[in-house]
């Protein structure tokens, strides 16, 4: 009878670390999960497959939902603007594959905005089984237990997880804000340097460090081509416009 009880025991825990999913927030930093889904575009193993492309990959609660549509249409009208930075879009919603494919079919046939009908190239991932939503931690079960709130991660070409912002359900996402933080990190990356609040492409950043001295700014007149201090200690580069 022991015997029974400990195998039960025993089982029951192995079953429950070895299946039980947890969802979990990967952090800023961290390397971003892997996950093999099917998609519209497809079989999808993310985010190995967009091998040294930047990726954006956004969650969403539902298919064929009035906010959901508004997003994917105005993703679809941006989409080669997240090309030209060498990005690549994914979107996860928490139903499956073949209603994302009705989903696709109807909004490339819809006039949003006066944009004209718009080509969907990215992926929409099937997670009807939540598995990738609970990787990416957008399952918040306070919220719901079985639809993504709507969650954006940026990841780099070395797949580290670069940002992560969060949206409640009932507010659409604004799209340029995304395309700026990505730009804003692909800045910073290149030339070493942090952006300042408001920042939009072609403003002057900041360095995170103290180039000059005062006295050498003074002393050097033509630095003041390229750079300048805000209250003494808020180093500003000049960007070349
Ligand atoms: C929507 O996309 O319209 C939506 C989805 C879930 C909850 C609220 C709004």
């Amino acid at each position: 009878m022991k015997k029974i009880i400990l195998t039960i025991a025993l089982g029951a825990f192995l079953f429950g670390t070895t299946f039980s999913q947890k969802s979990n927030i990967p952090l800023i930093g961290s390397k971003a999960p892997s996950f093999t889904a099917e998609t519209t575009n497809g079989t999808l193993t993310f985010p190995d497959d967009y091998g040294k492309k930047w990726k954006v990959l956004f969650s969403h609660p539902q298919d064929f939902t009035p906010v959901c549509s508004s997003e994917l249409s105005e993703l679809a009208y941006m989409q080669q603007d997240f090309v030209k930075l060498g990005a690549q879009i994914a979107i996860i919603s928490t139903d499956d594959v073949a209603k994302h494919k009705l989903w696709k079919t109807w909004l490339e046939g819809l006039d949003y905005k006066g944009h004209g009908a718009q080509k969907i190239d990215f992926a929409i991932i099937d997670d009807h089984t939540h598995f990738a939503s609970k990787e990416y931690g957008m399952l918040h079960e306070p919220t719901s237990t079985n639809k993504d709130i709507r969650g954006v991660f940026i990841i780099d070409p070395n797949n580290v997880v670069r940002s992560i912002n969060f949206y409640p359900m009932q507010v659409g996402r604004n799209m340029q804000e995304i395309e700026r933080i990505l730009v804003a990190l692909q800045t910073a990356d290149k030339e070493m340097v942090c952006t300042p609040a408001n920042w939009e492409k072609g403003d002057d950043v900041i360095i995170p460090h103290y180039p000059y001295t005062n006295s050498e700014l003074a002393a050097n007149p033509e630095l003041k081509d390229d750079f300048y201090n805000v209250g003494g200690y808020i180093w500003f580069k000049k960007e070349k416009k």
